[in-house]
């Protein structure tokens, strides 16, 4: 075979307003919970996929050959597309990330949605939004909600084989014309890798957690609430989910012997600082992943000024503000064949 189908995709990365943490089932990448979440316009991932006559899988990670334990990832999940397609060759992946890999900052959700979508269509295959968000979902937990743009739900799934482990976006999302025109104002506060990384720390926590089932026993509640709340628009009740859902799920892997604890001094200032401008008047609500950085999530109108308040907090190095965001897409210009 010698003729080569490129197929680039771009996806946006998502941020939990109601979090995962906790597995079903490993392999497959199984949540035990529903989590809910909103997908970002500016940050994400751009990954070209060709399948070609090369030896082995190659990956290419913002600019760079990326080392084996990454290639070893990207590879496992191909197998999965090359098994459906029924195809055999390796693949050439080219993947640019707007945002700093593995820092805590869901490059990971981007990364594989966009990968799911530009390996299905490189290998022939045509799969609906809810076949890509089962894909997607082997490869990161997360990344199952970056196929869909705006709010989007994840289901938990009862199935074993994990194909109603999906996501769909919400009726009322925060996406296009008619959608709640919210921010998420992204506060860094480190640089590099996180310290470990999700799957191993959400397995240490149900292992050794005293809280890990108070947790999994709260997010079904967490979840009734976040749908309510967008639905009504109503972001102090958005925001107040969002911050126990972060803070529950926090404790749960502070409380895993030895401790996880992701925070350093700039996140605990973040937050103190989200905290002390809704004393002041202005509504906002803070969130963190699996790392330091904290998200605000807060009105359009307000987020230039929750920026700059966040901007001024020792130990904030950047930030970022982020609107909701289109779900995974084919960049129809760099579709060759
Ligand atoms: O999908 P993963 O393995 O990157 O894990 C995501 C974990 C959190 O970001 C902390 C929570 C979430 O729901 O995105």
């Amino acid at each position: 075979m010698t003729s080569a189908h490129a197929v680039t995709a771009i996806a946006g990365t998502n941020i939990a307003l109601v979090k995962y943490w906790g597995k079903r089932d490993v392999a497959l990448n199984l949540p035990a919970t529903g989590s809910l979440s909103l997908t970002l316009d500016r940050l994400g991932t751009r990954t070209t996929v060709v399948f070609d006559d090369g030896e082995r899988d190659r990956l290419i990670l913002d600019g760079a050959p990326a080392g084996d334990a990454e290639t070893a990832r990207v590879s496992a999940f191909l197998d999965r597309v090359r098994a459906r397609a029924e195809i055999a060759r390796r693949a050439l992946v080219t993947s640019d990330n707007s945002v700093p890999t593995a820092a805590g900052l869901a490059s990971s959700a981007s990364g594989f949605a966009a990968l799911a979508l530009a390996a299905a269509r490189a290998a022939g295959l045509s799969l609906s939004p809810a076949e890509l968000s089962a894909l997607a979902r082997v490869g990161s937990g997360s990344a199952a909600r970056s196929i869909f743009g705006g709010f989007v739900e994840m289901a938990r799934g009862e199935r074993p084989d994990g194909s109603d482990a999906i996501a769909h976006a919400l009726p009322d999302g925060g996406n296009g014309e008619n959608g709640w025109d919210v921010r998420l104002v992204v506060a860094i506060t480190a640089s590099g890798p996180k310290a470990i990384g999700s799957t191993a720390a959400m397995t240490h926590t149900e292992r050794t957690s005293p809280y890990h089932a108070a947790w999994i026993a709260s997010v079904p509640a967490d979840l009734a609430a976040a749908r309510a709340a967008i639905a009504a628009r109503d972001l102090p009740a958005l925001g107040a989910v969002a911050e126990r859902s972060a803070l529950r799920m926090h404790a749960a892997a502070m409380a895993a012997d030895p401790a996880i604890i992701y925070w350093n001094a700039g996140t605990l200032a973040a937050i103190a600082c989200v905290r002390a401008l809704r004393a002041a008047g202005t509504p906002a609500f803070f969130t963190i992943d699996a790392g330091p950085h904290v998200k605000a999530l807060c009105g359009a109108a307000d987020a230039d000024a929750v920026a700059a308040a966040l901007r001024a907090v020792p130990g904030v190095s950047d930030c970022l503000i982020a609107a909701p965001g289109p779900g995974a897409r084919v960049a129809p210009q760099l579709e060759t064949r």
